[in-house]
Parts: structure tokens; sequence; C-alpha cells
């Protein structure tokens, strides 16, 4: 009886698990974007973002968005984590989702947090959601094909596993790339840069970012066959990119923050 119960559990679990649309990166994607944001702040904006943040650091915060799918009141923002642009589209020609997308999304969040007079309980809200927005918009599946929802229905083999192009790029490639903590992501990967590299990965508006990460996700669904199980050359290939990735995600959080609170 006893072992009736717990297979019967373990299906429940497993078609829980692959029912899900995945929301994000990961939490350890998230994690690492907003530390490399947090260690790039000036005084003036890590005092405020203490201050909003309860006293924790942006780290903290970073997934708390996807938990809000939990809450019906916060429906509205279910869309909100991605963007979408079928083969041969970019963001800008691409069909807009009218219930919003990461992109509107971050631009919400940015002119609220600019806006004078907000209560300080919307701030922190909109503080909370920009953090995660900016992280989305720096996940490469989070741009890809409205027709296979953003690679969800694009089924890969990745290391003897079947998944989804969608999952294999929140979180599963991730770990495959280093298997590091979130805080040691952070500490890898965010070398020292000089002022002239720094300056590249912070050009641009939120809009330019969007479409580097739909070019990423045009080159992942051509860079990644169907029926092959991908492996380690496969990682070798694209490592790089998830470090790139995390990088641009917290220097570029970081620049808006400072720009938000230098006033
Ligand atoms: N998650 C759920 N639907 C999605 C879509 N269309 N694109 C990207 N991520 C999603
Ligand atoms: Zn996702
Ligand atoms: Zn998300």
């Amino acid at each position: 009886m006893r072992t009736a119960h717990f297979s019967t559990l373990i299906v429940a679990f497993a078609a829980l698990m692959t029912s899900l649309p995945a929301f994000g990166w990961g939490e350890k994607g998230h994690n690492a974007i907003a530390h490399i944001a947090q260690n790039h702040l000036t005084r003036r904006a890590q005092r405020e973002v203490t201050r909003l943040l309860e006293g924790h650091n942006m780290a903290y915060w970073s997934s708390w968005a996807d938990g809000l799918r939990e809450d019906n009141r916060y429906d509205f923002i279910s869309t909100w984590h991605y963007a979408n642009a079928d083969e041969g589209h970019t963001y800008a020609t691409a069909d807009k989702n009218p219930e919003g997308d990461v992109y509107t999304a971050v631009e919400l969040c940015v002119e609220k947090l600019r806006e004078k007079g907000l209560s300080d309980s919307l701030r922190s809200l909109h503080l909370k959601l920009l953090i995660h927005f900016v992280g989305d918009m720096h996940c490469p599946m989070h741009a890809g094909h409205a027709s296979d929802r953003g690679g969800n229905g694009y089924a890969v083999n990745f290391r003897g596993r079947k998944t989804n192009l969608h999952s294999l790029w929140d979180s599963q490639f991730v770990d495959a790339a280093h298997a590091w903590s979130a805080t040691e992501w952070a500490e890898n990967v965010d070398v020292k840069l000089g002022r002239d590299a720094r300056r590249e990965i912070e050009a641009g508006t939120p809009l330019d970012w969007m479409e580097q990460t739909v070019v990423v996700s045009h080159s992942l669904y051509a860079g990644t066959p169907q029926n092959v199980s991908l492996s380690w050359d496969y990682i070798n290939k694209y490592a790089p990119l998830v470090e790139e990735k995390f990088m641009e995600g917290g220097y570029r959080l970081a620049k808006l923050l400072n720009e938000i609170f230098s006033r």
C-alpha cells in the first residue's frame, strides 16, 4: 500500500513538473544577475534599494515575481515574463501581446520608479518587479517563437534526457555550464571590466537589449538540433553565452537603478 501510494505521488509530481510553464531563469540565474547588479550600485542607489527592500539585497527578492503566479490578484502580470518573436521577426516587427510583455514590463517599472511622489510601497513593488524582469529580458528563450511558446514546445535531448529548449535554457544549461552557486557565478563571471568594456555592455536602451535577446534566441533555435543528444560540445559552445547574459543583465540593472536613484 505504502509503495503504491508513493508511486502515485511521484506520477502526480512528474505530471505537475512537466505541465508548469517555465517562468524565467531558474532562481540561480535571477540570483546571479541580482548579485552582479548589487555589486555595481552607486552608494546612493544602494542606500535607496536597501531601504525599499526592507534591508535585504536584490538577490533576496529576485525570484519573488515568479511566485506571484500563484496569486490571482497578479494574473494581469502573467505574460510580463517574456516576449515572442517568430522566425524572421525582430521584437519591433513581431505581434505584441496586448496583455504586456517583458519589454513593456521593464519600461513600466522604470517609469513608475521615476515618478515623483509615488508611495514607498509602490516603489518597493516596482523595484522587486524590475529586478526580476530585467533578468527575464536577458533569458534567451524568453524571447523565443510564439508558435512553440518560447521553445516550451521544442523538444530536445540534453545529455540523454528529454526536455525542451525553453526549460533547458532557463536552468538545466546553467547548471551544466558551471556547477556553481549563484554567488560563485557572480564572483567568477563578474571579472573587473575596464571602462570601455563596461560602457559597451551598458550602452543602449531596454528596447535594444530586448532585440539582442531576440537575436540570441533565433541563434539558439538554429544551433540546437531536435533529435540529437546534446552534450559537452554544446555546453562548451554556449557556456560563454550564459556568462554574457548574466553580466549584461547585472550591469544593465545596476545602470538603470543608478540612474533612477541619482535624483
Ligand atoms: N512561458 C509561457 N508562455 C511563454 C511564451 N509564449 N514564450 C516564452 N515563455 C513563455
Ligand atoms: Zn522561462
Ligand atoms: Zn520570470
